[in-house]
């Protein structure tokens, strides 16, 4: 059931199209067909009701390049809560950047839409347009992959020719807990549908997992924060001389920390996991902005007139918020975009959820063919390259012994430009492997905002499978 209203503006067309579902009955899209951000390419806005008071909004951008057989992405940023319209779309890899204080936007010529079709989700519930009109919220990570699963499978009803596609599920920063959980939930849900199809549900072609500067595996995470922080050689830009207080400090909290953090793994309940927290954080993040450095790129300063560090996602803010843009995109007059909503932060670490060991979930799959790529801007502090590249080591599962005896590579562009580096298991001489790590030089928590070319690279090496050590 579908009805499609078309509503033109002076200078920006777009049409009002509301779908239901017939298996979710609860679950309804209301889309918009925006020329905002990339003219050349189709694109679709707007809600999928989740329930007659929960809404979640996206925004889609089909590939510049042969849509009919680019793979499919989705795109989640982490917070929790903040926008992957704010960040990913609009700072890091979308087909614009945010520009002009926030009066405009401007064309990314290294987009990951040159090569995928690509969803930024705003999730959970609360986060950038995405919201509830009765209070209900989302704080487990749990409800997360519930949600985002019958996204997809309202997305991919109604806009079945991305069905086939190989589905690519990313994520950045908390997204390194979120796209395990959600990955492990649709394989599941994929499992049971062997032997009980239902009508209308489908099967999600899970073809990989991207980690993208992700907290995944915290004990191993937080662990490493001294050597990151300290030791002159393992870090390109250590904040701390070793001889500093502050490393003594960080290395008398460490193995507490880790402790607590092990026994969050064990006993999984809110109160253990949020001692962990209480104790974690304070002791061992605080680094950075003691020293006056932006935590999430230890080359730059803080910008302290910024909401976060960066000023260009203030920015987004005032132009998420302009009447007009607002309109084309198909949110609500009254709604009020947040880059980062604090509240629904607050409730995932209230809730215990930071110190959950989401690694845990990635073995199935990686065993049951789907793919691993976990990649680091290697000037990021809040998920520094050492603790991602270490959990990535211990992970067990069949491609553990290749991957653990892995050598690092040098990462080369097409144009013979070594860019990072890269380790892998399954690869081969012509693959990009089974389970990859990339470290991305000069780059920090948002990496592909700081070397969108490398980064463009290695998607494009990623979902094509072709070898990072080759050009
Ligand atoms: C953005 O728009 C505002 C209001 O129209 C204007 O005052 C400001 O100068 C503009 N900024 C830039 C960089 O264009
Ligand atoms: C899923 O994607 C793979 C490529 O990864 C393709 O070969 C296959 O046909 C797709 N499967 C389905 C059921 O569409
Ligand atoms: C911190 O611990 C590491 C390894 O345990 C050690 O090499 C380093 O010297 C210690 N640093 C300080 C300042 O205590
Ligand atoms: C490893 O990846 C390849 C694609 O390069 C895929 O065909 C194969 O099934 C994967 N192997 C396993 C054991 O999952």
């Amino acid at each position: 059931m579908s009805r499609t209203k078309t509503d033109t503006d002076e200078n920006l067309l777009f049409i009002v199209e509301i779908v239901s579902h017939s298996s979710f009955p609860d679950y309804q899209l209301r889309l918009t067909q925006s020329s905002l951000c990339d003219a050349t390419v189709k694109q679709r806005s707007g809600f999928l009701d989740i329930s007659p008071s929960r809404s979640l909004f996206f925004w889609f951008f089909e590939s510049r390049n042969d849509p009919g057989n680019a793979p499919l992405m989705l795109w989640l940023n982490g917070g929790p809560g903040c926008s992957s319209i704010a960040s990913g779309l609009l700072f890091e890899h979308g087909p614009c950047f945010i520009a002009d204080e926030g009066n405009s936007t401007i064309r990314n010529s290294h987009s990951w839409n040159e090569v995928v079709n690509i969803i930024y989700l705003d999730s959970p519930i609360g986060t950038g347009f995405s919201h509830s009109t009765d209070g209900s919220k989302v704080d487990t990570l749990a409800d997360v992959a519930v949600d985002v699963y019958a996204f997809m499978q309202v997305f991919l009803n109604h806009f079945s020719e991305y069905s086939a596609a190989p589905f690519h599920i990313a994520g950045e920063s908390w997204g390194g807990h979120y796209v395990p959980t959600v990955a492990n939930y649709i394989f599941q849900r994929n499992k049971e549908l062997i032997y009980a199809p239902r009508r209308g549900i489908l099967k999600i072609n899970l073809s990989s997992v991207i980690l993208a500067n992700g907290l995944t595996e915290p004990a191993t995470q937080f662990d490493s924060i001294p050597h990151y922080a300290c030791d002159p050689v393992a870090a390109p830009y250590p904040p701390l001389s070793p001889d500093r207080l502050q490393c003594r400090q960080l290395n008398i909290s460490r193995p507490t920390c880790v402790r607590m953090i092990e026994a969050c793994y064990k006993y999984q309940t809110k109160l253990v996991c949020n001692a962990a927290t209480d104790f974690c954080w304070p002791s061992m993040m605080t680094v950075a902005p003691m020293v006056n450095k932006n935590p999430y790129d230890l080359r730059r300063s803080c910008d302290e007139d910024a909401t976060v560090c960066y000023i260009e996602l203030d920015w987004v803010t005032k132009y998420m918020n302009d009447p007009q843009v607002k309109k084309s995109l198909g949110a609500h007059e009254e709604q009020v975009f947040q880059t980062c909503n604090m509240d629904v932060n607050k409730g995932f670490y209230y809730q215990g959820q930071a110190m959950h060991n989401s690694a845990a979930l990635l073995p199935e799959l990686v065993n049951n063919g789907v793919r691993l790529l976990a990649y680091a801007g290697d000037t990021d502090m809040v998920c520094n390259f050492i603790g991602i590249e270490r959990w990535m080591e211990r992970l067990e599962h069949n491609f553990h012994k290749e991957f653990a005896s892995s050598r690092s590579q040098l990462w080369t562009m097409k144009s013979g430009r070594a860019v990072g580096e890269f380790r892998s298991a399954g690869a081969g001489h012509k693959h990009a492997g089974n389970v990859t790590f990339v470290k991305i030089w000069d780059g920090g928590h948002m990496a592909p905002h700081d070397q969108p070319e490398a980064a463009l690279d290695m998607i494009t090496k990623w979902v094509k499978d072709s070898t990072f050590s080759g050009h």
